[in-house]
């Protein structure tokens, strides 16, 4: 096994010592109002994937950032195309994890929101079979009412916007049942629709020190938007690692 690797902040200093895990916790803290994280992992040159995956971009550093952004969340966001893609499995946070989450008066485990227009996802896809928690899948009218009906044996399926998505709406109603901090997981198209609808607080963006090459996707597509200013939160570095944390303007 790897050693667990040393974390140190940059920016804002001191630098020195390596962060602890309730460190890097702090460094990424749950706030007092809705709030919709984004995570994701890019080369130097900007791709998302490397051989189509995003695991060939990722290392223990952003592994362990992974997996305590999932652990501080209320729901854990996703594209059907990554739940697809990536082979993701049911949410697992370890007993520590769970412990501290009970303390802090949260659900045991985040609750998997999975975002599908066409609804391409079976019943017994794992991470929607053998979920913790009641997942819910985010749709649009136009998917079919069959495959509604035979998602509904393992999730919620709920619809919002006719033809299309309505993200806006559908934030709105995960917040009104407890659901505030939000963690996505991507991928590019979805992160391009919440982009456009301006719901993105926040990006976390683990840079991984290498050049991809051309041809690899960016970690957003679909639906223009204009640019969105943000302000750098902090910049901890893993060796050649860097971890960025990016606030929306109005939000710092
Ligand atoms: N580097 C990273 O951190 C990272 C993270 C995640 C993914 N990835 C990579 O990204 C690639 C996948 O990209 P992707 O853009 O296909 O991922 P995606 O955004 O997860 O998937 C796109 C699919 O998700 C659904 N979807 C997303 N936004 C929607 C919206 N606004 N309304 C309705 N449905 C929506 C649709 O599913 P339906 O087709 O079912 O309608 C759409 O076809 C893979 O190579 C994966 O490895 C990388």
């Amino acid at each position: 096994m790897e050693p667990v690797p040393e974390i140190h902040r940059v920016w804002p200093g001191p630098g020195g010592t390596p962060l602890t895990d309730e460190g890097i916790a702090a460094a990424y803290p749950r706030l007092d109002r809705p709030h919709l994280r984004v995570n994701f992992v890019t080369s130097v040159d900007g791709a998302v994937a490397l051989d189509g995956y995003s695991a060939g971009l990722s290392g223990e550093a952003d592994k362990r950032v992974f997996k305590l952004l999932r652990g501080v969340c209320d729901a854990l966001l996703v594209g059907a195309g990554t739940l697809r893609h990536e082979g993701y499995g049911p949410v697992r946070l370890d007993a520590a994890r769970r412990a501290w989450r009970r303390e802090q008066g949260l659900a045991e485990y985040p609750t998997l929101v999975v975002v599908s227009g066409r609804l391409d996802l079976t019943p017994d896809n794992p991470a929607l079979a053998a979920a913790p928690v009641r997942p819910i899948v985010l749709t649009c009218g136009s998917s079919a009412a069959e495959r509604r009906k035979a998602l509904a044996e393992v999730a919620d399926v709920q619809v919002y916007g006719e033809t299309e998505l309505d993200l806006t709406a559908a934030l709105d109603h995960l917040r009104s049942v407890g659901l505030r901090q939000l963690l996505c997981e991507g991928g590019p198209h979805l992160f391009g629709a919440l982009t456009s609808a301006d719901l993105v607080d926040e990006l976390c963006l683990t840079v991984s020190p290498l050049l991809a090459g051309p041809g690899a996707a960016r970690i957003t597509a679909g639906t223009p938007s204009p640019p969105r200013p943000l302000a750098l939160a902090h910049v901890l570095a893993a060796g050649d690692v860097l971890l960025l944390r990016y606030l929306k303007i109005d939000k710092t």
